[in-house]
């Protein structure tokens, strides 16, 4: 179910991602304008190139004339191509100053970039970890850190593209015109896992975001641009490299491209989480003072829903990783190596 907006907005040409945002649409009319503007000087260029290489090429008798400079030609071809290249910075300069001014009332929403995923930050204090939920036809500003390397956030859809940099704040915005899911690339080369850092947009209607909002199901309607699918070969890719090591091997190499030794150590010393180091069968005290013993089934829950058993001593801050980002092959492995470092 495509709203009224999205069908003018949501047609994918020639090659180029669907056009999800206002942006998007300017930004592509002065693409086109340049590609055909070079397919004309191309083909006047070098079409000229061999018809004069034909005509005038080297024949017994014939002499060269001597040819003298003509300067209203001259000036027509300085003239022309100055007005063509001041009409293209002038058009570039309107589109970028629209693309870098967010406007006032747009909404905020903070992306941490860490190796190798994306983190999204909502006012009402949610986290979530690769999607970003916002509303149709709404500005967003995204306000953008990373915790480790240079990574840079592109949405194709929406024409976005910038450098996530530590220790410092970029951003970007766009006002999405098309319900659905849209694809995040991370697109600065950030390290092993960097293919595989993916994330998408879901951009919901008005009476599903109020959903989303409240922390009820909510469906996303629209198009769908292959989010899931390019997780999914992520995976299925890094599966096959790890698939003839051992299963706590293969865990070990999990977690650290999902990022998860930013925040859990392997020795036993406490990071922004418990360490892993011995915790399996053993009990731990959790913030509501009750006792759970590490096993299976609470590794997996800490993994899908981390709010729900807390260790003591340690914030609620952990974002979800939902069967999408973690698969069953996946969470077994990770289970074995946890164990295994006992
Ligand atoms: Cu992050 Cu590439």
């Amino acid at each position: 179910m495509n709203s009224v907006m999205s069908k003018a907005y949501g047609k994918a040409a020639w090659g180029l991602p669907l056009q999800g945002s206002d942006v998007a649409v300017t930004w592509d009319h002065l693409y086109w304008f340049l590609f055909w503007l070079s397919v004309f000087f191309f083909i006047l260029v070098v079409g000229g190139m061999i018809y004069f290489a034909i005509v005038y090429r080297k024949k017994e008798g014939r002499k060269t004339k001597y040819i003298v400079d003509h300067h209203a030609l001259e000036a027509f071809w300085t003239i022309i191509p100055t007005i063509l290249l001041m009409a293209i910075f002038g058009w570039g300069w309107s589109v970028y100053k629209k693309q870098i001014h967010a406007p006032t009332d747009a909404m905020e929403i903070r992306v941490i970039g860490k190796q190798w995923l994306w983190t999204f930050q909502y006012d009402d204090g949610r986290t979530e970890a690769s999607k970003l939920v916002v509303p149709l036809g709404k500005p967003i500003k995204l306000i953008m850190t990373s915790q480790d390397v240079i990574h840079s956030f592109f949405i194709p859809n929406f024409r976005v593209k910038q450098d996530v940099v530590p220790g410092m704040y970029t951003s970007v915005w766009f006002e999405p015109k098309v319900a659905g899911e849209h694809q995040v690339f991370c697109t600065e080369y950030c390290g092993t896992s960097h293919s595989g850092m993916l994330a998408k947009v879901e951009v919901l209607e008005p009476e599903q975001y109020e959903l989303w909002k409240a922390g009820k199901p909510y469906q996303v309607t629209g198009v769908k641009t292959p989010s899931s699918d390019l997780l999914a070969a992520a995976q299925s890719s890094a599966r096959l490299a790890n698939a003839k090591l051992p299963l706590p091997d293969q865990g070990a190499k999990l977690v650290q491209a999902k990022g998860c030794t930013a925040c859990h150590s392997i020795d036993g010393s406490a990071k922004i989480g418990p360490s892993y180091k011995g915790i399996f069968g053993h009990e731990q005290e959790l913030l509501d003072g009750t006792k759970v013993t590490v096993d299976e089934n609470y590794i997996r829950e800490s993994i899908q829903k981390p709010q729900a058993k807390v260790v003591k001593g340690f914030n609620p801050v952990m974002p979800p990783y939902t069967k999408d980002m973690i698969g069953e092959e996946d969470m077994n492995a990770i289970v074995a190596y946890i164990k295994s470092l006992n």
